[in-house]
């Protein structure tokens, strides 16, 4: 049996990355690899792909800080800041950064306490997998707007509804969201999403279904992986993939949930 207890961050991430040294915590991005820890850096490079070395970055919802040593790394951005909520989260991430020797400022904060913080200060807003938790979504966007400079950009790979989604789905989804830990006003169509980012002062907002590649993956992941490590490990932590691989997978046939690679611009 696998020690769980050795992580310091949720189990469910613990299992997650079981198989290699990892902390990754998204969905996966899945249309060129059936390896964990590869899908969620090709997630995160869905996100970051413009990214540049002149970039000032806040990353909101870090999870355990993984995705920073892409930006450092990977893309050579200028800056990064860090925002998660969990403190145990938090704690790996610190932990993780100093590790891997990534400048990095980290903040142990709710995503919408920017609103804050002074205007005008980043170049990119990321949120990596994250954004569907927060109270509410919708805040965020004008928080993001606050602090990013007249040409920055968000980046998003965020979860929203299909337009054509029937009444009778968007209620089962309402009753089931909070145990997601989903704020049931973040359960928005896609073009309700459009809007909010509109009205949050957003232009040459660009929305790219990705759902086939993300959710269709990962819901075949999580069979795969319980098949491969169950008996080495214990039960506690499985139950929240196992349900969203389920989720995922009925998902694919019905088609009332949409992940999606979301820009919007500041000007
Ligand atoms: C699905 S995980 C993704 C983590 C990470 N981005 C990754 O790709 O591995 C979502 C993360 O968002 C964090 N989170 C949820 N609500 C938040 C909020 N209101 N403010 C900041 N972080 C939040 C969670 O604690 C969790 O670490």
């Amino acid at each position: 049996v696998i020690n769980l207890d050795s992580w310091r961050y949720a189990l469910d991430f613990a299992i997650l990355n079981l198989g290699s040294e990892t902390a990754w915590g998204n969905l996966g991005y899945w249309a060129e690899t059936k390896h964990y820890p590869t899908a969620c850096r090709a997630l995160a490079h869905q996100v970051g792909q413009e990214l540049q070395s002149s970039d000032q970055v806040l990353d909101v919802g870090i999870g355990a800080g993984q995705q920073l040593i892409e930006w450092q790394q990977h893309f050579g951005v200028k800056s990064i800041t860090g925002i998660e909520l969990s403190p145990r989260h938090f704690r790996f991430a610190q932990q993780r950064i100093q590790h891997h020797n990534i400048q990095a400022t980290l903040y142990n904060i709710n995503a919408n306490d920017i609103t804050n913080w002074h205007a005008d200060q980043f170049d990119r807003v990321i949120s990596l997998d994250s954004a569907y938790h927060y109270r509410t979504r919708q805040a965020f966007f004008h928080a993001a707007n606050h602090v990013l400079r007249p040409d920055g950009v968000l980046s998003l790979a965020d979860m929203y509804l299909s337009d054509d989604i029937s009444s009778w789905g968007y209620q089962a989804l309402r009753a089931v969201t909070p145990f997601a830990s989903i704020p049931k006003d973040n359960l928005m169509r896609e073009s309700d999403y459009f809007n909010a980012l509109q009205q949050s002062g957003f232009k040459h907002i660009q929305i790219r279904d990705v759902t086939s590649e993300v959710l269709g993956g990962f819901g075949e992941f999580s069979n795969r992986h319980w098949q491969q490590y169950r008996r080495q490990t214990l039960l506690g932590g499985w139950a929240k993939i196992l349900f969203t691989g389920w989720l995922c997978r009925r998902n694919m046939a019905w088609g009332g949930v949409r992940y999606g690679i979301i820009t919007a611009q500041m000007t």
